[in-house]
C-alpha cells in the first residue's frame, strides 16, 4: 500500500482528486491535511468516511508539528494542493496567501528533505506566467505574476525547484489552467455565476468580460496528476491544459441559456486591478507523455450546471453569513447597476 497524502482535500480540486484518486488507486491509503478555511468543506469528503483506505487530519500546513509528525511516519507521495486561492481576496488583504502558499510549502518541503518521498507535486497555476504576450506560454517562459496569489504561487514553484536542485527533493511542479466542476466554492467564476443564476441574481462581470481563459474540467485536472506521477521528470514543470479557451462573457451566455435565463442579469462591473487578460498555455510537454483532456466543455458545463442545480444544500449556506459580506465589498451597488451598462457588449 502506497502511503498518500492530500493536503487541502477538503476543497474544490483536493477533495475531487480525494475521490478521484481513492477510485482509480486501490493502492493507494490516502491521508486529507486540511485547515478547513471558508474554502475547506468536510461534506466535500463525507462520502468517503467509511472507507479504510482514507483518513482525514485538520491541521495547518505551515504548522511544522503537524507536517513533521505526518512525514515522520513515511508518506511516499504528496500532493499539495493546500492553498489561498482566490486572486480577489489577495488583492484585499495577501497576509494568508504568503503564510499558506510560500510558508506553508516551504514546511512541506522541509519535512520532505528530512523525510524523503518519491513524488512531490506541487500544484500551480497558469496565473504565473501573467497575460499572454505573443503566442501560448510553454513551460520555459519567464514568469510574470500579476497579483499577489499569483506572485506567492510563483514564490511556492521557486521554492518548490531550488530543493529539487539543492536538496534533491523529487518534485514536479504542475501549472493548470482554470478548472471547473462540482464542489467548487461559489466565489469563482463559473460556480458563482451557475449559483447566481439559479436564484434569479445578477451575474457580477469584470469590466466588458472579454478575458479569456482555458477551461479545464476537474477530472481531467485530476487525471492528468495522475498521469504525471507516473510519466513526469523530477523537477520539471508541466503545463495542463483543455485548449478550450472561452471570454467570461460567453460563459455567462452559455450559463444563462442552459438554465433559461435572460441575459438581462449580467451585470458590468468595475474591472479588477492587474487583471490579466488572457491566459494561453502551449502543452506539448504532457501531450508527449501521452496525456489529453477528454470531457468536451458543453458536456462538462451541463453536468456542472446540473450538480449545483441538485445540490442547493451545498452551496446555499456557502452564500450567507461572511460570504455575503464579502460579496458586498467585492461587487458593492455595482452589481445592481441596470442592465444598460451592457451596450456595446456582445
Ligand atoms: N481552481 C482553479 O482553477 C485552479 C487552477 C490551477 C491551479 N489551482 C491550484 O490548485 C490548488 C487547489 O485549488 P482549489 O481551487 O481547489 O482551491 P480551494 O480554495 O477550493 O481549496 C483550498 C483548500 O486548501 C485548504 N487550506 C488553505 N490553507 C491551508 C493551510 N494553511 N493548511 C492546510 N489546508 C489549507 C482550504 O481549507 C481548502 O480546503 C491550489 O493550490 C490552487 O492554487 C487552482
Amino acid at each position: 500500500m502506497k502511503s498518500v497524502l492530500i493536503t487541502g482535500g477538503a476543497g474544490f480540486i483536493g477533495s475531487n482528486f480525494a475521490h478521484h484518486a481513492l477510485a482509480r488507486r486501490p493502492d493507494w491509503s490516502i491521508t486529507v491535511l486540511d485547515k478547513l478555511t471558508y474554502a475547506g468543506n468536510p461534506k466535500n469528503l463525507c462520502s468517503l468516511e467509511t472507507n479504510p483506505r482514507y483518513r482525514f487530519v485538520h491541521g495547518d500546513i505551515a504548522d511544522p508539528q503537524v507536517i513533521n509528525s505526518l512525514f515522520s511516519k513515511g508518506l511516499d507521495m504528496v500532493f499539495n494542493f493546500a492553498a489561498e486561492s482566490h486572486v480577489d481576496r489577495s488583492i484585499e488583504c495577501s497576509n494568508a496567501f504568503l503564510r499558506t502558499d510560500v510558508y506553508g510549502v516551504h514546511t512541506l518541503l522541509e519535512a520532505a528533505r528530512r523525510w524523503p518521498v518519491y513524488r512531490f507535486l506541487q500544484i500551480s497555476t497558469d496565473e504565473v506566467y501573467g497575460s499572454v504576450r505573443e503566442r501560448a506560454f510553454r513551460e520555459d517562459a519567464p514568469v510574470r505574476p500579476s497579483n499577489p496569489y499569483a506572485a506567492s504561487k510563483a514564490a511556492a514553484e521557486a521554492l518548490a525547484h531550488a530543493y529539487h536542485a539543492t536538496y534533491g527533493v523529487p518534485a514536479i511542479i504542475t501549472r493548470a489552467t482554470n478548472t471547473y466542476g462540482p464542489r467548487q466554492y461559489p466565489e469563482k467564476l463559473i460556480p458563482l455565476f451557475i449559483t447566481n443564476a439559479l436564484e434569479g441574481r445578477p451575474l457580477p462581470l469584470y469590466g466588458n468580460g472579454d478575458q479569456i481563459r482555458d477551461w479545464l474540467h476537474v477530472n481531467d485536472h485530476c487525471e492528468a496528476l495522475l498521469h504525471l506521477v507516473d510519466h513526469a521528470r523530477t523537477g520539471d514543470i508541466y503545463n495542463i491544459g483543455a485548449a478550450n479557451e472561452r471570454r467570461n462573457l460567453d460563459i455567462a451566455h452559455l450559463i444563462l441559456e442552459q438554465l433559461g435565463q435572460p441575459v438581462s442579469l449580467i451585470r458590468p462591473v468595475e474591472d479588477r486591478p492587474g487583471h490579466d487578460r488572457h491566459y494561453a498555455l502551449d502543452c506539448a510537454k504532457l501531450s508527449a507523455l501521452g496525456w489529453r483532456a477528454y470531457i468536451p466543455f458543453e458536456r462538462g458545463l451541463r453536468d456542472t450546471i446540473a450538480w449545483y442545480r441538485h445540490h442547493p444544500s451545498w452551496w446555499g449556506p456557502l452564500k450567507s453569513g461572511a460570504h455575503a459580506h464579502y460579496y458586498q465589498r467585492q461587487y458593492g451597488t455595482e452589481v445592481f447597476q441596470p442592465p444598460d451598462r451592457l451596450r456595446g457588449i456582445r
